[in-house]
């Protein structure tokens, strides 16, 4: 464990496909604290926005929704492989893991409102320790936190985890180049957006996962924060 007293904060930031989520579950399974995977909470904003005929860039109504925002996140299964995530009741694990709403949550969250109005909920959430995980949470949400990390890969090797996670799901995934355009087209509007842009923070420790197996990357971030094997 850590060496620091007060609460175990570890933030994971990165581009889309990097391998975050996989890395931060693991990681947070390691240090026995809850997992806060931000991008969940945005995907299940465009979803309910769609559901309600509200348009991903209409600020003012996707604020109000924001204003009562029932999400509520599982524990992290034994294998650290999937979290639950509900909105007022309902399982949205499946729904929000769809291309669409992929892209409508790279939509929703460019919005400042937003953004603003998911502030609270996300430190709320962190309570008294967690692993964070998303694209501002080192420079926006928690820059305070002792643990950064920026979690990148090139390109190409986040279509293909993308599409691997997508193989799941359905039998017949997109191809590769779509889902590489897929990727590249969320990480230009993540990244240019005015709005707490996709950055790494001056003080997070970059990973860059291309050649690295996820049991690798967890353990050099494990390493860093004095949890793991000191390498
Ligand atoms: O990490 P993810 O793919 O689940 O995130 C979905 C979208 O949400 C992503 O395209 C950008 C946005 N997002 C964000 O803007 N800020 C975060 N902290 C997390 C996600």
């Amino acid at each position: 464990m850590s060496h620091r007293a007060g609460p175990l904060l570890v933030v994971i930031d990165g581009p889309a496909g990097a391998g975050k989520t996989s890395v931060a579950r693991r990681v947070a399974a390691a240090l026995g604290v809850p997992l806060l995977d931000t991008g969940a909470i945005y995907r299940t904003l465009a979803l309910v926005a769609q559901r309600r005929d509200i348009a991903w860039d209409d600020e003012p109504a996707l604020v109000q929704l924001c204003e009562a925002f029932p999400i509520a996140f599982g524990e992290l299964d034994s294998a650290a492989r999937a979290q639950t995530v509900r909105f007022a009741g309902e399982d949205v694990t499946a729904a929000i893991r769809t291309p669409e709403i992929s892209q409508g949550a790279s939509k929703v969250s460019a919005v400042p409102g937003v953004r603003a109005a998911l502030l609270g909920i996300q430190r709320a959430a962190a309570g008294a320790g967690c692993v964070a995980e998303g694209r501002d949470m080192g420079t926006v949400v928690f820059p305070d936190a002792p643990f950064k990390f920026f979690v990148t890969a090139d390109l190409r090797t986040r279509a293909e985890r993308r599409r691997a996670e997508l193989a799941v799901a359905d039998a017949e995934p997109p191809s590769l180049d779509a889902v590489e355009r897929d990727v590249a087209e969320r990480d230009d509007r993540d990244s240019s957006r005015a709005a707490a842009p996709l950055r790494r923070a001056d003080d997070a420790i970059e990973v860059d996962t291309s050649g690295l197996s996820l049991d690798e990357v967890v353990a050099r971030i494990l390493a860093h924060i004095g949890a793991g094997p000191q390498v």
